[in-house]
């Protein structure tokens, strides 16, 4: 009884001690510690959670094997300790080693793990452990690369961390350059600090294989561990390991070349967009240059043909001008003949009739009449186009229809049907062309009329005179007059020159209407200029004689641009700035006038050298041309053109002291403000 009493109680016994003491067989949950820092394995995550192969690996096993399991990430020496102390059951992860076999069972080999040497880039030499005596060398607390380490070569140092993360950040920080390390955390964590690049790897010193263990002669849990992984197939854990491998291995650029090649895609990019953007500027830019280019060239055209009409107009007025040019050398010949006093008369006048006629070709005939001595009657001496028989012809003077001043006669013979004696009227219609208009211009000298020219349209009513035809005409009146002038003043007195120049300035003031009297006043203006100056009379008749001729070159320019009631085109102008150079030229024709023509070339010439025709500047220009250019001006400012008014004489010394310096001799310029002073004095 006794022992059956003993019986129960140990049977109790052992049964409370079953149910107390836990057992392995028994337990629901399987704690499995873990190093928390080995990726791709382990590893806390950036939201804190704890993720790995190892950890998709026990949830499988779990589902596998129905077993629970409670993982426990800590510190790898810790897992060491807990493995020790037994609070925990399994290790993940470890490589087997003679000194962990002391203490640890291990299962069948998991996955395969190779585990290198790290360098900083610019260290040379290190291929295997042997490489490593001169250095420090991170590695981590229990990590078995210690024990492989060593007994490749035993004079390693080493410095323990903690973990992998301690390890890379002391590399990053300087404080070591060497450590050794798994490959596939290695990898993870230099990617991680962005030292794959700072860092190269040696080939692997060794390879190991991952296993789990337990406590040694925890046969129990062992053999859990083992059937549980026999239920994973090899394509399963190539499956997890291949979830969190991070694959950088291979290609390794230096972090220049990235840097570099970064900065080339860069730089290619900023050069295409820029490309691109100065493309889209250039293509605007063609298109606005295009559209301005299609209107400036139908601008052109337009331009082209206004061109080209102002050409045609251009050629014309030249052709006239050279018409006109002949016809004054002409004239001028004709005109010089004056002075020999042993001219004949008649040839004269049929000279200056056949130009008369050739410069108003739409008068076909035209004749001379003289007034007799006795003043009472008037002689047909020349005519061309009618019959030479009128000549001789007299009229008497109150049957001769004319006016103090040129005129346009329509119908003549008409009138002269009505007034003169049907006999006379006979032989004048007898020997007369049939003339529909007729221009009568009196001959004029010294106030008084003492013969007549005419013109006459033949046969041809649609043909009439205008203002133009009636001022050559007038012109030619002189030029006949003062050939009879000055033939009788030659005769009387010897003087021809003064007559020809008055007469030539005359004839000029008659073809350029706004210049009337303004030779005339440029003359005296000149003349008291020079006498201010105390000259000497030689220089003085010269100045002043230039003064009167000084324009007769305007005899070139067109008419229609002299007589322009407006300021002048640039091509006019043009044409207007020859006259210096003409008027030169004309009074050289003269004899001994080769000092006139000098003053009269220059008389356009500015102070400051901006004149025409030279170019001349200060005492360069001959002073009677300076004196000329100052009398010239003041008389112009002082005349009333229809684009301007005349300037007052206030106004005027205004004018001649701002340009004085510029366009005028600043001596002369005071000599002409005291000239006008003294003037204003007498009014
Ligand atoms: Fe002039
Ligand atoms: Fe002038």
């Amino acid at each position: 009884m006794q022992r059956f009493k003993i019986a129960i109680i140990i049977a109790v016994f052992i049964a409370v001690l079953l149910f107390i003491l836990p057992s392995p067989l028994l337990a629901r949950t399987l704690r499995v510690v873990l190093d928390r820092d080995y990726p791709p394995f382990t590893y806390i995550d950036k939201s804190g959670n704890l993720v790995g192969i190892s950890v998709d690996f026990w949830k499988l096993w779990e589902e596998k094997t129905g077993i629970d399991v409670k993982l426990i990430p800590v510190e790898w020496a810790k897992a060491h300790q807990m493995m020790i102390e037994r609070s925990a059951d399994v290790i993940d992860t470890i490589f087997k080693t003679p000194a962990r076999e002391d203490y640890l069972d291990f299962t069948n080999p998991i996955f395969r793990m190779t585990s290198s040497i790290y360098y900083r880039s610019n260290i040379k030499n290190i291929s295997s452990p042997k490489d490593l005596t001169p250095y420090v060398v991170g590695v981590k607390e229990k990590d078995a690369l210690i024990d492989i380490a060593l007994a490749q070569n035993s004079n390693i140092s080493f410095r323990l961390y903690k973990n992998y993360s301690d390890i890379v950040e002391a590399s990053k920080r300087g404080e070591i350059d060497v450590f050794i390390m798994d490959d596939l955390p290695a990898n993870y964590h230099l990617v991680r600090y962005d030292l794959l690049y700072e860092f190269k790897k040696t080939e692997p010193f060794t390879v190991n294989y991952i296993y789990l263990a337990t406590q040694k002669g925890n046969k129990e849990v062992l053999d859990i561990l083992n059937s549980g992984l026999s239920k994973f197939s090899q394509e399963e854990l190539n499956n997890l390991l291949k979830r969190y491998t991070v694959t950088v291995e291979g290609e390794r650029y230096p972090p220049w070349l990235l840097k570099l090649i970064s900065y080339a895609f860069l730089g290619i990019a900023i050069v295409i967009l820029v490309l691109f953007l100065f493309n889209r500027i250039l293509a605007k830019k063609v298109r606005i240059a295009t559209r301005e280019l299609i209107a400036s060239r139908e601008e052109l055209i337009a331009m082209n043909e206004e061109l080209r009409a102002n050409n045609e107009e251009l050629e014309e007025l030249y052709k006239q001008l050279e018409e006109s040019t002949g016809l004054i050398w002409k004239t001028l010949e004709t005109v010089s003949e004056i002075s020999m006093l042993d001219i004949d008369e008649r040839d004269f006048l049929e000279d200056i009739l056949n130009l008369a006629l050739q410069t108003i070709p739409k008068a076909k005939a035209g004749s001379i009449f003289i007034i007799d001595e006795n003043d009472e009657d008037i002689r047909l001496i020349k005519t061309i186009g009618h019959s030479k028989d009128l000549e001789g012809l007299v009229f008497k003077k109150e049957q001769f229809i004319a006016s103090n001043e040129p005129i346009i006669v329509k119908d003549i013979m008409d009138r002269n049907r009505e007034i003169l004696p049907p006999e006379f009227y006979k032989r004048l219609f007898d020997h007369s062309l049939i003339i529909s208009e007729t221009i009568v211009a009196p001959l004029v000298w010294q106030d008084k009329t003492f013969g007549y020219i005419t013109f006459d349209i033949v046969n041809d009513t649609d043909t009439h005179f205008n203002e133009t035809d009636l001022n050559i005409a007038r012109w030619f009146s002189i030029l006949v007059a003062s050939f009879y002038a000055v033939r009788n003043y030659a005769r009387r007195e010897g003087v021809i020159l003064n007559n020809l120049v008055i007469t030539l300035t005359k004839a000029l003031e008659y073809y350029d209407k706004y210049t009337r009297g303004h030779s005339d006043r440029v003359a005296r203006y000149a003349l008291k200029i020079a006498e201010r100056l105390n000259l000497d009379l030689e220089t003085t008749k010269k100045i002043y004689w230039a003064g009167y001729l000084h324009d007769i070159g305007k005899i070139f320019v067109p008419q229609d641009i002299l007589n322009k009631p407006g300021r002048f085109t640039e091509e006019e102008y043009n044409l207007v700035k020859i006259h210096p150079v003409k008027s030169e030229e004309l009074v050289l024709e003269i004899e001994d006038l080769a000092e006139i023509a000098r003053i009269i070339r220059h008389h356009h010439e500015r102070w400051d050298g901006k004149g025409y025709p030279d170019g001349l500047s200060d005492d360069d220009i001959p002073l009677g041309s300076r004196i000329l250019e100052i009398a010239d001006a003041f008389e112009a400012m002082t005349s009333k053109r229809p684009y301007k008014r005349a300037l007052t004489l206030k106004e005027a010394i205004e004018e001649l002291k701002r340009c004085s310096g510029t366009q005028f001799d600043p001596k002369l310029v005071e000599i002409m403000v005291s000239v006008i002073e003294e003037e204003l004095k007498t009014y």
